[in-house]
């Protein structure tokens, strides 16, 4: 049971607040903010102060402030849309968590049980979260990519990322570069308050804090940059912004493994430009090996091919009426990685349960793993290349 204090909240909101179970709900108004200093400091404190958007923003960051400083056992959330600076600046203010004006039950209700999201700061402690790994400013980036569509690129990275972070998740980030049609969240069944397209949107995008408020926490403890929620955002973002980002991750993180969509992109491209290890993958159709022996070519052309290269055949079975022989026939270099085609991962993909959590003894999992450890044992340089479309 946490008790919440809801400051000038509109009152749907604060309906749906008080309809949630497990917690005592006191509303203020603004009339009634005289007394909130003696509310916070008597014996039934609340845990967490919910600031509305009817009081305004920089008396809510001045006031977040304040409770940080004299009050740090109470948790501030704003209730605002992010914009602009916002996250650096409540962040900066202590505010614990965001949340938009027009969330539903299921958001309010993560707010408040999870309260993880921004990094509580107070007085001489770093503003990075706990578990956040200290600049490395040398991380891996892992792209995974293929000619077609519907191969496994999501399933592979995620659970790739996954494996990566099985000792040390503060150490992943995971970016759903699909900017279309990214389903990275519906894999690992997560609700991300913030996507990609708020990276772009913000004005402090690249600050390491700022970044930091965009990504979502999976259970496993990898972060998350989620796709955005609109196809239409791809048109506001430029390779080059893909390329910044994903050096600024590389900062932050040991691993950074990039989902894309199908085919060479031009946001593809910034992320190979970045790339220290390339995922090529391939289903066991002629149509897609024939277009990975192009795509090969067509890297190589660019001078984007990485030293440290892994060829996996995907959804491989006997079915296909192929070998692998045939298939590195095709495509001219030899396949590394073999995963096998399994009902179990196209239902861990549906349940939001990735294989190598939820099946660790399936082959298609210890596939993820051999991949992970070929991959770490590569050396990772990164070129940083630039390429322009024609
Ligand atoms: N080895 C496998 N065995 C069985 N099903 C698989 C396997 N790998 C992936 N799938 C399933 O195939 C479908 C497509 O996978 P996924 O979404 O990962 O492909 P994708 O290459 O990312 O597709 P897109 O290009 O549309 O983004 C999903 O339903 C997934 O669960
Ligand atoms: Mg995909």
């Amino acid at each position: 049971m946490s008790r919440l204090t809801l400051v000038c909240v509109e009152e749907s909101l604060a309906a749906g607040i008080e309809a949630l179970p497990g917690h005592v709900v006191v509303r203020l108004g603004s009339d009634d903010l005289g007394g909130l200093a003696g509310i916070l400091s008597s014996a039934d404190s609340p845990d967490v102060l919910v600031l509305g958007e009817e009081l305004p923003l920089e008396s809510s960051l001045h006031f977040s402030a304040s409770v940080s400083e004299h009050h740090p056992e109470v948790e501030v959330v704003l209730v605002r849309d992010v914009t602009g600076d916002l996250p650096l600046r409540a962040l900066r203010a202590g505010v614990r968590d965001i949340v938009p004006p027009a969330a539903d039950a299921e958001m309010l209700g993560e707010a408040f049980s999870r309260p993880n999201r921004l990094p509580r700061r107070t007085t001489g402690e770093s503003a990075l979260p706990q578990t956040a790994p200290g600049p490395v400013h040398d991380g891996r980036v892992v792209v995974v990519t293929s000619p077609k569509g519907g191969v496994g690129k999501t399933t592979v990275a995620t659970n790739l990322a996954l494996a990566f972070g099985k000792d040390n998740p503060g150490d992943v980030v995971l970016v759903d570069l699909d900017l279309q049609f990214g389903d990275v969240d519906t894999m690992l069944d997560i609700r991300p308050h913030h996507t990609i397209a708020d990276v772009f949107d913000g004005s402090g995008a690249f600050d390491a804090l700022v970044m930091r408020t965009y990504l979502t926490v999976h259970d496993s403890g990898i972060s998350v940059l989620c796709g955005a929620p609109s196809p239409d955002v791809a048109d506001r973002i430029s390779g080059p912004d893909v390329g910044k980002l994903i050096d600024e991750l590389s900062r932050q993180f040991r691993h950074v493994v990039v989902d894309t969509s199908a085919g060479i992109t031009e946001w593809t491209l910034a992320a190979l430009e970045q790339a220290s290890n390339l995922v090529l993958l391939s289903s066991m159709d002629v149509a897609c090996i024939r277009g990975m022996r192009k795509e090969i070519d067509v890297l190589a052309e660019l001078g984007l091919m990485p030293q440290a290269r892994t060829v996996v055949l995907n959804m491989a079975d006997r079915q296909s009426g192929m070998k692998v022989k045939d298939v590195e026939n095709v495509i001219g270099v030899p396949v590394d990685n073999v995963l096998p085609r399994a009902r179990e991962v196209h239902l861990a993909g549906n349940h939001g349960a990735p294989m190598v959590l939820s099946r660790r003894k399936s082959s298609f999992s210890k596939g993820i793993r051999h991949l992970a450890e070929a991959i770490q044992a590569q050396e990772h340089v990164r070129h940083h290349r630039r390429v322009e479309l024609a």
